[in-house]
């Protein structure tokens, strides 16, 4: 099987979790792509839900598949989110953003009664740090904002370099909301909350991929099967 099969596995095994009448975070990236897929499924059997997407992508995707959509606006509470991640940690802890979408995905996890996070098992880890954290910054001062995070990242602990992420044309990659992205390749991350803190402290931060506290299950499907985590138990 390849980590396809898995994430769809893990999607599948997450849209159990969802009832009538629900009001559902939907996520980005590939994983959640699946999640989609299978609740438009659902939705055409005649499943009662609202959408509200954490990025455009995931909007075209849910209008193109007949899943009904609000906005956070329109439906400001939620029973549950459903999302991937890049990472995921002790305590649940997450790395996410690698698709650019974590701004977005933070506030509409926040808005929701439960996150609970679909992946293959390769995004287990024992300390958060391998994948690259992104941290959203407004298009102003860029330079400046860079070199405050590396003194923020060093204060935390951690040790790195972190760059501008660009995209295929080699563009600065924008985000939804027109933001930059700086993804700060630091390894290992030991202290987590405190990074989190030192990077909200930096003048031009919007939001940064570290997800703490959030997301209250995790659904890791791999070649043993699928398991469900929830923060005491990883
Ligand atoms: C999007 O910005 C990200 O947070 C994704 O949720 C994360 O990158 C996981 O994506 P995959 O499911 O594609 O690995």
């Amino acid at each position: 099987m390849h980590a396809e099969d898995f994430k769809r596995r893990a999607a599948a095994h997450a849209l159990e979790l969802v009832t009538d009448g629900m009001r559902l975070g939907l996520g980005t990236g590939s994983t959640a792509r699946h999640f989609v897929e299978l609740l438009a499924e659902k939705v055409y059997g005649g499943l009662n839900i609202i959408g509200v997407p954490t990025s455009v992508q995931t909007l075209e995707q849910a209008v193109s598949l007949g899943v009904p959509i609000a906005t956070l606006d329109e439906v400001p509470e939620l029973d549950l989110c459903v999302d991937g991640a890049d990472e995921v940690g002790p305590g649940l802890s997450l790395i996410k953003g690698g698709g650019g979408a974590l701004l977005r995905e933070k506030i509409v996890a926040s808005a929701a009664r439960e996150m609970v996070v679909i992946a293959d098992s390769s995004k287990k880890v024992a300390m958060l740090g391998r994948f690259p954290l992104p941290i959203e910054v407004v298009d102003f001062g860029v330079v400046n904002i860079q070199r405050l995070l590396g003194e923020a990242v060093t204060a935390a602990g951690c040790s790195g370099t972190l760059t501008v992420r660009r995209d295929r044309d080699g563009h600065s990659f924008v985000t939804d909301h027109g933001h930059l992205i700086i993804d700060a390749h630091l390894g290992r991350i030991p202290d987590p909350v405190r990074l989190s803190q030192t990077l909200k402290e930096v003048p031009g931060v919007v939001e940064h991929g570290l997800f703490l506290g959030l997301a209250k299950k995790a659904v890791l499907a791999g070649a043993d099967g699928i398991t469900v985590f929830d923060p005491a138990s990883f």
